[in-house]
């Protein structure tokens, strides 16, 4: 069942998502050679203390016994990357997928950035962030009222092929709002015109995972960190978004923070 939030609950999932996202670009900014990706969880930990009167909680701690405060996912690992010892390096890519819930509601956030900048990497792995952000966006823009949710799913799929990179199919986005994953599934592929149609009041995480080789991938050994099989690099965007009467908002509002994307989005 797709639950709905109401305009007097609206204010609450604004306050949630501008909280996870400041808490996501706070976290990016940690991101540099030499610093652990539990040297990140802690800085996130601490910060999550730090959010309104103190009672904001990561949604990834203890989500069906996961052990960090945010999942950190380097190269090749897709999503669910576990914190801990780790220590990033200049051209790794870093998705920082930020997720919580402060008074009863809840934010889903992610982006990747680059360690050492858009010039530490390949020209394919700034096409591969390039054209995963850009799907976000397209999506977005495509979100109102009466169009079928697989019409964004199409989007987000045409614009990954389109860039030649690849879209995983094992994990979608999701509704979020008095729980991190409700109903529905937001797959970023299918045939447009299919599935429910988007009505005012629906909030959405919409989250395309993106590959640079092939789709496929496998979970590691630890039962949680999901790698493409190909070994290439993989990027993920996500932002939680509600449906409005002339279109979507972005409630996770990250890119008013954006020293990260300039240098790769336009070539
Ligand atoms: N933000 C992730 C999502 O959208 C949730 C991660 S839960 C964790 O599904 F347990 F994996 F951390
Ligand atoms: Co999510």
């Amino acid at each position: 069942m797709i639950k709905l939030i109401t305009q007097e609950e609206m204010p609450h999932m604004r306050t949630v998502g501008r909280m996870m996202a400041n808490l996501l670009n706070a976290c990016c900014e940690q991101v540099r050679p030499g610093v652990t990706t539990g040297e990140i969880d802690a800085f996130a930990r601490a910060y999550i203390a730090t959010l309104g009167d103190g009672t904001a909680k990561s949604g990834c701690l203890g989500y069906n016994g996961f052990p960090g405060a945010l999942c950190i996912s380097v190269n090749e690992e897709v999503i669910h990357g576990i914190p801990g010892a780790r220590v990033l390096q200049r051209g790794d890519i870093v998705s920082l997928d930020v997720c919580g819930s402060y008074h009863g509601y809840y934010g889903d956030n992610t982006r990747t950035v680059i360690v050492g900048g858009a010039e530490a990497v390949t020209a394919d792995v700034r096409r591969l962030l390039r054209v995963t952000r850009q799907s976000l966006e397209t999506a977005v823009q495509a979100i109102r009222p009466g169009v079928h949710l697989s019409d964004i799913s199409h989007l987000v799929e045409k614009t990954v092929a389109d860039g030649g990179c690849t879209v995983v199919r094992e994990y979608t986005g999701h509704g979020v709002g008095r729980h991190l994953h409700e109903d529905p599934p937001v797959p970023n592929y299918g045939k447009p015109g299919r599935g429910p149609i988007l009505h005012e009041g629906m909030t959405l995480a919409i989250e395309p995972m993106v590959n640079l080789g092939k789709a496929s991938v496998r979970v590691l050994s630890d039962g949680w960190t999901v790698v493409s099989r190909d070994g290439l690099p993989t990027a993920h965007f996500e932002y939680t978004v509600a449906v409005l009467k002339d279109g979507a908002e972005i409630l996770t509002p990250w890119y008013e923070a954006d020293p990260w994307s300039a240098d790769w989005m336009k070539s």
